[in-house]
């Protein structure tokens, strides 16, 4: 069995992305992401932080808005046009979960598509169902294709297996691997002989937020195992996988903490950059057609 070892490939892709900030003209306008976090969930708190934190030992701009848990539609919205049209502005992620009273998706919508750093615009998403690549991928699956990537894991024609349908992980890694030509099963609450499923997984993909759910009887051997959970128990923090049971029969497997969370924020920090390109690709255009 053989770590895929996400603290060490995201600080790979940090340290090249630190490269290209440092290698940017001097006077050059800066990247800058904006954060908006409604209420005050314990780990939403953290995970901005943490986020926050690292754009700036990247050398980006960052920002975080912070709102109370009963801020109106209208006032994000507001917010969002105002951000949408500030040109120092390129990236904007919105925390999720949002508070239960707000229209998730009428507000995730109204973050303009080129500006989209977490890629859940529908028109974004709407790209990626259609085999397109949008600037932006949503982080978590794409900071997950990274890491197969970079382990060389061999995704055509295998078999994976998405337990979770979330529209932040499961629903489009289960996209990302099936444009790399895999076979995508996914496994939801609803599922009938989950473990049936499981067993046929060359590739695994556990992104359910039930605490140790995937156990050693549910993988075959040389399964590939990704763990998306992050839960804080009794004995401190666990993925949705149980570790001890499954690591032993599994080729690859991320462990948790140090696994897919780096890689997240990482993805993160690379698609601020590529929305910066792009937008200030299109401030060059825009400058050179009004001399
Ligand atoms: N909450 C949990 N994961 C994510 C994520 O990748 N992006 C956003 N915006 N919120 C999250």
């Amino acid at each position: 069995m053989q770590l895929l070892d996400g603290k060490q490939t995201s600080q790979q892709v940090l340290a090249r992305l630190a490269e290209e900030v440092k290698a940017f003209p001097p006077g050059a306008r800066l990247p800058k992401l904006t954060v908006m976090l409604v209420g005050e969930d314990p780990a939403s708190q953290i995970y901005v932080k943490k986020k926050a934190q690292t754009a700036q030992k990247l050398g980006l701009l960052s920002e975080v808005l912070t709102y109370g848990a009963e801020v109106s539609e209208a006032r994000l919205c507001d917010d969002l046009d105002r951000l949408n049209a500030d040109e120092t502005v390129d990236g904007i992620l919105i925390q999720l979960p949002l508070p239960r009273h707000l229209d998730s998706l009428g507000i995730l919508s109204r973050v303009s598509p080129e500006k989209d750093v977490d890629g859940f615009h529908p028109v974004n998403l709407g790209k990626l169902l259609m085999g397109q690549l949008p600037t932006a991928l949503p982080c978590t699956p794409a900071g997950i294709m990274k890491l197969l990537e970079a382990y060389q894991i061999p995704l055509a024609g295998r078999r994976a297996v998405v337990v979770g349908r979330s529209n932040i992980v499961g629903k489009p890694v289960g996209l990302l691997l099936l444009q790399q030509n895999a076979t995508v099963t996914y496994c939801h609450s609803k599922t009938q002989d989950l473990a049936a499923v499981t067993r046929e997984a060359d590739i695994l993909v556990a992104a359910t937020g039930v605490p140790e759910m995937i156990t050693g009887e549910m993988v075959s051997p040389g399964v590939v195992v990704v763990d998306v959970g992050i839960n804080r128990v009794e004995k401190g923090l666990v993925g949705d996988v149980h570790f001890e049971s499954v690591a032993p029969k599994a080729s690859f497997i991320t462990p948790v903490p140090g696994g897919v969370g780096p890689m997240t924020i990482a993805t993160l920090m690379s698609n601020t950059v590529a929305l910066y390109k792009q937008h200030q690709g299109c401030q060059e255009k825009e400058k050179s057609a009004c001399p």
